[in-house]
């Protein structure tokens, strides 16, 4: 797993942006709300970088496409490679993860306060996440939030159905609501399909990365 650092550095920024190609160019010229472009071209960069290596090529022989529900993918001189990757960016934090395949989520949440916490675990929580977050308050209802919120997007990501699967269809496994860093997870809907899910958060953000365990 590799950390970006998101910080405001225009040095930086122009140097990603260069890395960029028109296509991404064109997307960042799109972006509206302010340090989503930062956000979006350093963790592009840093990923183009990564993926270069990895694949010994040039970065510019290395161009992206997407799936159905948005999950993007690497090509070199246009042909789909194995290597998979995903991508999570929020504040100053970027998280780049890297596998054999696509089948992995990464996620990461800066613990923003102030946000309407049991409103919104109402609509994306399932019941016993919503029972554990009722019996915490303070400082501790904030960290299960962002950390049930980071983990169950992590394993959305692993499958790459974003929006298509209601997040409130399923629930992190019950050890990890209660504390575990990592565990087991299958979706109801594919429960012959095994996840590894691990809690990767620290002080300065929630974060989690999922993978599927039998590729
Ligand atoms: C689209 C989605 C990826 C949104 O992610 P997000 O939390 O806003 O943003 P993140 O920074 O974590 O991830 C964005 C990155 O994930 C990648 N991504 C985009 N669509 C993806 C998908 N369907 N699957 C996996 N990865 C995806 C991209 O690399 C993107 O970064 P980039 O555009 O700069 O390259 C997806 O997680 C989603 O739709 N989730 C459902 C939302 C929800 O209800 N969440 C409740 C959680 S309890």
């Amino acid at each position: 797993m590799f950390h970006v650092d998101l910080a405001p550095h225009a040095d930086h920024e122009a140097c990603a942006f260069s890395l960029l190609d028109g296509e991404e160019k064109a997307r960042w010229h799109r972006f509206l709300v302010p340090g989503a472009g930062r956000r979006f071209a350093l963790c592009r960069a840093a990923l183009r970088i990564n993926l270069a290596e990895r694949l010994d090529c040039s970065n510019s022989r290395l161009s992206f496409r997407y799936g159905e529900h948005g999950k993007p993918y690497a090509l070199v001189d246009g042909q789909r490679v194995h290597t998979g990757f995903n991508v999570s960016h929020c504040g100053l934090h970027g998280l780049l993860v890297f596998a054999s395949n696509d089948r992995i989520g990464i996620d990461v949440a800066e613990r923003t306060p102030g946000r309407d916490l049991d409103g919104i675990a109402s609509l994306v929580y399932g019941p016993l996440e919503r029972r554990m977050l009722s019996l915490a308050s303070g400082l501790q209802k904030e960290h299960l939030f962002f950390r049930l919120w980071s983990m169950k997007e992590a394993l959305i990501k692993a499958l790459g159905s974003g929006f298509s699967l209601n997040p409130s269809g399923f629930e992190v496994p019950e050890a990890m609501l209660r504390g575990d860093r990592s565990g087991v997870f299958r979706f109801p809907h594919a429960p012959s399909d095994s996840w590894h899910l691990i809690d990767l958060g620290e002080q300065r953000f929630a974060a989690a990365f999922a993978y599927r365990m039998s590729d």
